[in-house]
């Protein structure tokens, strides 16, 4: 992501002068660990690159991206946790290098820390960031909470999937991209339009997520790779074998998922079969590629010049086509 990265660069030095030591240490040093921990740093990315399309210098776009990767990590070390998850980054996840409590409340400190980032903008600002995230927090929260409920249930719809996942994922890489927008002051036509072209990618990328969850490479995937299977998820990958498969692929699935018998790594490989052999893999790949293509749409609308689609353009097509 070659041309991306003069945007990772300065958010990255920005980065370190915000993850300086404090007390009490076991509220901080969980933090600066989550934050320092890597990633691609897309959300960021996205805000910096919005901000520019629409005339404002990155500089004054950096607060706003912090905000956005400071509470995308605090979704992490929190969703970490409600998903028992071991691995994050190719490192322990914060509730497993800590413990429990270390987890709730560094999270908790996190989502204000976010917030406080807005306090460095004029009034108005502050103002539109502060209720674009209240709405886009808050509608994460829900996300989450559906995602949860659909594990114990067993007549999930792919609508109802589709709409999980956008608030989980999607509605904050829109958000990202709007901040963008909210603080060059581009018209409320073009805030919307980044909105929606964050979205739609948010659905693609999470779409992709699924997919590399059980196919990634584990060496590059920096997650137990998975993760989803052994978690009950209702992945698209899950309900498109439903959908895709055989009555016996239906059967299998559902026998191997509720077996608790059956031991982890036994589980993933035949679940990943069935999702291979129904066709779900190939319907999750192409799902991918329609979400994107829906964003290029979008793209086309805003007023801005040709090259700066095209960067945008590019960012989305890298981004179909990642492995990490
Ligand atoms: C995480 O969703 C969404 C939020 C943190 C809000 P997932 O649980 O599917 O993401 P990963 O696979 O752990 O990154
Ligand atoms: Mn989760
Ligand atoms: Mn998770």
């Amino acid at each position: 992501m070659q041309h991306i990265e003069k945007y990772q660069k300065s958010f990255l030095k920005y980065l370190e002068s915000f993850t300086v030591d404090r007390e009490p240490k076991n509220l901080y040093n969980p933090i600066n660990y989550i934050l320092e921990l890597g990633g691609k740093r897309l959300r960021p990315i996205l805000t910096l690159m919005a901000a520019e399309v629409f005339g404002e210098t990155k500089e004054n776009a950096l607060d706003a991206a912090l905000s956005i990767e400071v509470f995308h990590n605090f979704s992490l070390v929190h969703d970490d946790i409600m998903d028992d998850a071991p691995l994050r980054r190719g490192k322990q996840t914060v509730h497993e290098k800590w413990d429990l409590n270390t987890g709730i409340l560094s999270g908790d400190a996190m989502l204000i820390l976010a917030y406080q980032l807005f306090e460095n903008y004029d009034a108005q600002t502050f103002q539109d960031l502060a209720k674009l995230f209240s709405k886009t927090a808050l509608e994460v929260c829900e996300g989450q909470q559906y995602d949860i409920d659909f594990e114990t249930r067993d007549d999930v719809t792919v609508v109802e999937y589709l709409k999980m996942i956008e608030f989980k994922t999607a509605v904050l890489v829109g958000a990202a991209m709007k901040m963008g927008a909210i603080v060059a002051k581009a018209s409320i036509e073009d805030q919307n339009a980044i909105y929606e072209f964050g979205r739609y990618l948010g659905i693609a990328f999470q779409l992709q997520d699924d997919y590399l969850d059980a196919f990634g490479n584990p060496e590059t995937f920096g997650k137990q790779v998975g993760g989803d299977i052994i978690e009950n998820k209702k992945t698209y990958l899950y309900l498109k074998t439903i959908e895709l498969g055989s009555d016996d692929d239906t059967l299998n699935l559902k026998t191997f998922m509720s077996n608790s018998e059956l031991p982890n790594t036994n589980k993933v490989e035949k679940v990943k079969a069935l999702f291979n052999t129904s066709g779900a893999s190939e319907a999750t790949l192409n799902a991918v590629k329609d979400y994107t293509n829906k964003a290029f749409e979008v793209l086309e609308t805003l007023n801005i010049s040709d090259d700066k689609k095209q960067s945008l353009r590019l960012f989305g097509e890298q981004l179909m086509n990642r492995r990490v």
